[in-house]
C-alpha cells in the first residue's frame, strides 16, 4: 500500500491527537515528520513514537522532501502564513480551523490554493466527518424534515478545561472564530445559503480573565441568510456539567437534533444522587472517529488524487461570518455581510 508521509506542525492539544492519529491510525498515511516551537513537545513524539524527524523550526521540516502533506494543528493565528509556505514548498495541506482569523489572511491563503491546483487542501471542519453530524446532512437532502428554516446551536466548553481557554486565548482570534466557527459552518452546510447579517452578545460573567483579550466567556448570536432561513448559536467556556455540544435543525415538516444529552455513553448511574448520565468530557472523546475521518479522507484526496467537499472558500466565508460576530459583539451592533 502507497504511504502518504506526513509533517505535523503543533503538537499541543489537538495536534497531539492528530499526530497519534497519523501515526497508528491511518493505514495509507505515515507520521514522518513532527514540529513545534515547544522543544519538549517534538522531543517527546520523537521518542515515543520513533519519528524520524523532529523540528522546532516550521521553514526547516518544508525543506524535508521526504514528505507528500503537512497537516497545521498550530494556533489559529499561525496558520495562514503556514498554508501559504507548505502549499509553495510542493505539499498538500491539512489545515485545523479556523483557516484564518481575519479575512485577509483567509485571501492569502485562497490565493496560494488557486497558485497549487494539482495539490489537496484540506480544512479540518471535522463535524461534516462525524457520523451524527453526516447522517443528519443525509436526512435534510431526502427531504425528511421538509425545508430547513432554522439551525440553532450550543457549543460548550466544559469549566474545567477554562484555564488551557485562558492560556490560549490570545491567538485564538476569540470566542466565535475559535469555538462558533463550526456551527457557522454547519449552519452554511445545512442551510445552503449564505449569511446575510448577524448580531452578537456576550461578556465575561465567570471569568474577566477574557477582558483584556476583548473576549467573552459566553456569547449568543442571531443571524439571517440570504434565503430568508435563520441561526441562534450559543458558544460558551464555563459548561459546569462537560462538553455540550447541540445542534437542532428545525424544517417545514419536522425537526432534527443532535447530541441534545450531550451523554458519554448508555450507562446510567443509579445512586443516592438519583440517576446519571454522565457527560462527554472534552472534544477529544466527542468527536474522537471524526478527527481520524477527516485525516483519513484528506490522505485518501491525496491517494486518489481528488479534491475534498470542504474547500478554502467554506473557510473563508465562516471566517468573515465568524469575524462579523466578533465586531457586532465588540461594537454592540448588527453587522451587515457584503
Ligand atoms: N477541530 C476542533 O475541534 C479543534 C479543537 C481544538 C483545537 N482546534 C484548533 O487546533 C489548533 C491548535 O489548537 P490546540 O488547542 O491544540 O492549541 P495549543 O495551544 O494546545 O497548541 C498549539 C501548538 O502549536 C505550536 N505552535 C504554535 N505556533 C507555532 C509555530 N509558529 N511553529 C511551530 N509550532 C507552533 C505550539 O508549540 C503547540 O504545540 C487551533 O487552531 C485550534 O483552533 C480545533
Amino acid at each position: 500500500m502507497e504511504k502518504i508521509k506526513l509533517g505535523i506542525v503543533g503538537l499541543g492539544r489537538l495536534g497531539r491527537k492528530h499526530a497519534e492519529n497519523i501515526a497508528f491510525r491511518i493505514p495509507n498515511a505515515e507520521l514522518t515528520a513532527v514540529c513545534s516551537i515547544i522543544e519538549a513537545e517534538v522531543e517527546d513524539a520523537v521518542n515515543a513514537w520513533g519519528i524520524p524527524y523532529g523540528y522546532t523550526d516550521f521553514n526547516e521540516m518544508l525543506k524535508n522532501d521526504a514528505l507528500d502533506g503537512i497537516a497545521i494543528a498550530s494556533s489559529s493565528t499561525e496558520h495562514c502564513k503556514q498554508i501559504e509556505a507548505a502549499l509553495d514548498a510542493g505539499f498538500h495541506v491539512f489545515s485545523e480551523k479556523p483557516l484564518g482569523v481575519n479575512l485577509e489572511e483567509c485571501k492569502i491563503a485562497e490565493k496560494a490554493v488557486e497558485r497549487h491546483p494539482d495539490k489537496v487542501f484540506f480544512l479540518g471542519f471535522m463535524r461534516r466527518y462525524d457520523e451524527s453530524y453526516a447522517y443528519a446532512k443525509k436526512k435534510i437532502e431526502a427531504g425528511d424534515i421538509g425545508k430547513p428554516f432554522l439551525i440553532r446551536c450550543y457549543g460548550l466548553d466544559p469549566v474545567k478545561a477554562v484555564q488551557g481557554a485562558i492560556a490560549f486565548a490570545e491567538k485564538s482570534g476569540g470566542l466565535f472564530l475559535d469555538m462558533a466557527i463550526h456551527d457557522i459552518d454547519l449552519a452554511r452546510w445545512y442551510l445552503g445559503s449564505e449569511a446575510k447579517s448577524i448580531y452578537a452578545i456576550g461578556g465575561c460573567y465567570a471569568y474577566p480573565e477574557f477582558e483584556k483579550y476583548n473576549d467573552a466567556d459566553n456569547g449568543a448570536a442571531l443571524m439571517q441568510f440570504e434565503n430568508g432561513t435563520m441561526a441562534m448559536l450559543y458558544a460558551g467556556r464555563t459548561c459546569a456539567h462537560g462538553y455540550h455540544i447541540e445542534t437542532e435543525i428545525v424544517g417545514t415538516e419536522g425537526s432534527l437534533r443532535i447530541g441534545t444529552t450531550p451523554q458519554k455513553n448508555l450507562v446510567t448511574l443509579f445512586n443516592e444522587n438519583g440517576a446519571i448520565k454522565e457527560s462527554v468530557g472534552g472534544f477529544l472523546e466527542r468527536f474522537e472517529q471524526a478527527y481520524i475521518n477527516e485525516v483519513q479522507a484528506f490522505v485518501d484526496c491525496i491517494v486518489e488524487n481528488r479534491k475534498p467537499d470542504v474547500t478554502v472558500y467554506d473557510g473563508t466565508k465562516s471566517t468573515k461570518i465568524a469575524y462579523a460576530a466578533k465586531e457586532s459583539f465588540e461594537n454592540n451592533k448588527l453587522v451587515v455581510l457584503e
